[in-house]
């Protein structure tokens, strides 16, 4: 059998540009060598892309290692134009900008590549936090309240601002740029003080914020959806942070407590498992998406927190334990992802692929 060679892009220029280089090591490390040829594209922080000189790799020992240094020493890849002829399928294994949020998925649907995951407009919609609330509202689907606004309006209108968002949003208040991932930029804020440093942090991240309602002691809960039409939705899991909240330390430095599956009623596991299901809907996701939730401490309030339509992928990333749990191992769930970008008529030039 004729092997399925797999472009695998990793790194990226988003914060998030190590955590891609592991999701993709343990991509490496599963992928079936005897079935799959890996061609790995490394993209640095400053946006090159760098390729091996023997293109395809030879083996999986060390992935993390190898692809390190691709990114520091590969040679340079300008002639995107001939991927298509290098690759059967891309897997865009990036988090955060320029590889979650439908840039790169543009490039891949230009040159007709079939590729893993979602596509262009559920992908950008996916990354940017208040423009998916508004479509899951549109929906029926529950979302915290919240208020957006760009560094140009709080330059110029900032007590404006603050008031209409104490206005309309009670203690405490969680402030996050609206088109980053990890926690990074994210914080509580208790009073006002902490407010206007919260909204200066996320700043830092993204000139589109956005100040959100909080629920203290919120219970958080993960579900991995996967498919193109009618998908499967595993069973719920639960974070418990190891910090006050699920912040950037207690998801990679002091790592959070994760049950899975999660220890809460049948009828609440139901619940959020067709909310998972229908938010997936509501943004035309393909392929794969982790959808996370917020609930109140008694669990009579769920609200959808946000989609990721590239989740983590490393060995203890929620998305393969949760289908673990449902019978299917890592390596399976990858294998399934990518037959999944392969099966997928994207456009119509890509029915072939059918
Ligand atoms: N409205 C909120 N109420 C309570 N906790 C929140 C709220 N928003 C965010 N958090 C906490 O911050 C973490 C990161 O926020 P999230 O919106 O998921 O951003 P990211 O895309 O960076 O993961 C969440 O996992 C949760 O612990
Ligand atoms: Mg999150």
């Amino acid at each position: 059998m004729k092997k399925i060679r797999v472009g695998l892009f990793f790194g990226g220029e988003s914060p998030e540009h190590e955590i891609s280089i592991r999701s993709a090591a343990t991509v490496v490390n599963l992928l079936d060598l005897k079935k799959y040829q890996i061609f790995p594209i490394g993209i640095t922080k400053q946006g090159k892309w760098k390729i091996s000189k023997q293109l395809y790799l030879k083996s999986n020992d060390k992935a993390e290692q190898q692809l390190n240094q691709i990114l520091k020493s590969g040679e340079a890849f300008t002639e995107w134009i001939k991927l298509r002829q290098k690759v059967d399928i891309a897997f865009p294994c990036l988090h955060g900008t320029y590889g979650e949020d439908g840039t790169i998925q543009g490039i891949f649907e230009f040159l007709h590549l079939p590729y893993v995951g979602c596509g262009v407009l559920s992908s950008s919609l996916g990354m940017d936090k208040s423009l998916q609330k508004r479509v899951f509202n549109q929906q029926g689907l529950p979302v915290l309240d919240s208020y957006t606004f760009e560094n140009w309006m709080w330059n110029d209108f900032p007590q404006n601002i603050m008031q209409e968002i104490q206005k309309k949003i009670p203690y405490p208040i969680f402030v996050k740029p609206c088109r980053s991932g990890s926690s990074i930029g994210v914080s509580k804020a208790q009073t006002e003080k902490d407010l206007i440093k919260a909204i200066q942090t996320a700043f830092q991240y993204d000139i589109k914020i956005m100040a959100e309602k909080g629920i203290d002691k919120a219970r958080e809960f993960e579900v991995s959806v996967m498919g193109n039409q009618l998908p499967e939705v595993s069973c719920v899991a639960e974070t418990i942070p190891s910090n006050s909240f699920f912040d950037y330390e207690a998801k990679y430095l002091k790592p959070s407590d994760k049950k899975v599956p999660a220890e809460i009623p049948e009828e609440i596991s139901k619940k959020i498992r067709l909310m998972a299901g229908m938010a997936y809907f509501a943004l035309d996701c393909k392929g794969f998406a982790r959808v996370d939730f917020l609930a109140s401490s008694d669990l009579s309030e769920i609200y959808i927190g946000e989609i990721n339509t590239i989740p983590g992928l490393t060995q203890t990333s929620l998305f393969l334990k949760l289908w673990e749990v449902e019978g299917k191992t890592p390596a399976e769930t990858l294998e399934q992802l990518i037959e999944l970008g392969i099966k997928l008529p994207r456009l119509k030039t890509h029915l072939k692929y059918e």
